[in-house]
């Protein structure tokens, strides 16, 4: 990444436009790539078969039915995508105030994971652990009376990222923020034989309204009461970023998410610079909406700032973006070739 630069010249003997005067030369000083290697491909998973249901605030994103969901991890393999990341639209009915659907071993995630890993061994596979998707109130932790309940909520997690793991998940993602459960989980993994499944922490993940379409596509908007402000970050805060990281890698993260991403380039490259560690950007569903809406409007050239917007979390320090582009990214960077 970017050090400080020397001061190189002065005008006119300096010209920096002389480095921008053709493609070619603009291309041989671009100190940034984006690669299909760099892109995780977020799925939201519906009950039933042949099911496509589109969202309506995600043009282009649909709840899938597992038979489609197989089909799209196909295509991922096909675009050389890495890896998938697996959502649920957990049926209402299921969602209770202990969220136990969350350790059910053949919940919708679960059978997802297996049919997927089935048909397409070598695709990386990353399941969500947070209770929001089978929770009756929509919080990612259990509830009691107006708290969101910390090292309770913790065990259920621990069941839930066992779950996961036994039907073949390879990395698993705490999206919750509760305090303490990279640990816990890092045990739990260990103590069932699990060592080799990785930890993606999302340890800086903001109380943002950019979440909106999301809980749109899983069905948690609704339901949810009140807000997620006690255990998600404030927006406001850097150095608490920092503090969350040191944490989640003191406790056994192997790469680390920031959540969302194009509000929060600094706080990726704060993290990145400060730690070195393999730091992933969750470009979330509302800044895909943003960029799609001002599309729709023609207000905005849609590949053009697409494109911008995944270089922008790589020159950041972002190893990796999840993002509801990737299929559409992958394609463009492939036909280029
Ligand atoms: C839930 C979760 C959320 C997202 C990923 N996992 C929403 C939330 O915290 O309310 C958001 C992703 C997106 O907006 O694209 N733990």
């Amino acid at each position: 990444m970017a050090n400080k630069p020397p001061l190189t010249g002065k005008f006119p003997l300096t010209r920096m436009r002389r480095n921008r005067n053709d493609d070619w030369g603009r291309r041989l000083v671009s100190e940034t790539r984006v690669s299909v290697d760099d892109l995780v491909w977020p799925l939201f998973v519906i009950e039933g078969t042949n099911v496509s249901e589109p969202v309506k605030s995600m043009p282009g994103v649909e709840r899938l039915s597992i038979d489609h969901i197989v089909k799209a991890a196909g295509v991922a393999v096909d675009l050389g995508i890495p890896a998938v990341a697996i959502f649920p639209n957990t049926d209402p009915k299921l969602k209770t105030p202990d969220a136990v659907e969350a350790f059910n071993p053949d919940n919708l995630v679960c059978r997802t994971v297996r049919a997927i890993k089935e048909a397409h061994p070598g695709l990386g596979v990353i399941c969500d652990v947070a209770l929001d998707p089978y929770n009756a109130d929509g919080h990612d932790g259990i509830v009691r009376g107006d708290k969101v309940l910390n090292d309770e909520t913790v065990e259920a997690l621990c069941r839930q990222a066992i779950v996961q793991a036994k039907a073949g998940c390879d990395i698993i993602a705490p999206s919750d923020m509760m305090d303490g459960r990279i640990k816990a989980i890092r045990e739990a993994l260990d103590t069932d034989g699990f060592q080799d499944v990785r930890i993606l922490s999302y340890a800086a993940k903001y109380a943002s309204a950019y979440y909106g379409p999301f809980r749109d596509a899983v069905g948690s908007g609704g339901v949810l009461k009140g807000d997620k402000k006690t255990y998600q970050m404030d927006p406001a805060n850097s150095n608490e970023a920092l503090r969350e990281v040191a944490m989640d890698i003191a406790e056994g993260a192997d790469m680390i998410m920031v959540k969302p991403g194009m509000p929060y380039l600094d706080i990726i490259g704060r993290i990145k610079n400060t730690f070195a560690m393999p730091t992933f950007a969750y470009q979330v569903s509302g800044e895909y909406a943003m960029i799609h809406a001002a599309a729709a409007n023609g207000w905005l050239d849609l590949d053009g700032a697409m494109m911008e917007s995944i270089i922008a979390f790589k020159r950041a320090g972002a190893d990796a973006v999840f993002t509801y582009f990737a299929p559409v990214i992958a394609k463009k960077l492939n036909d280029k070739k």
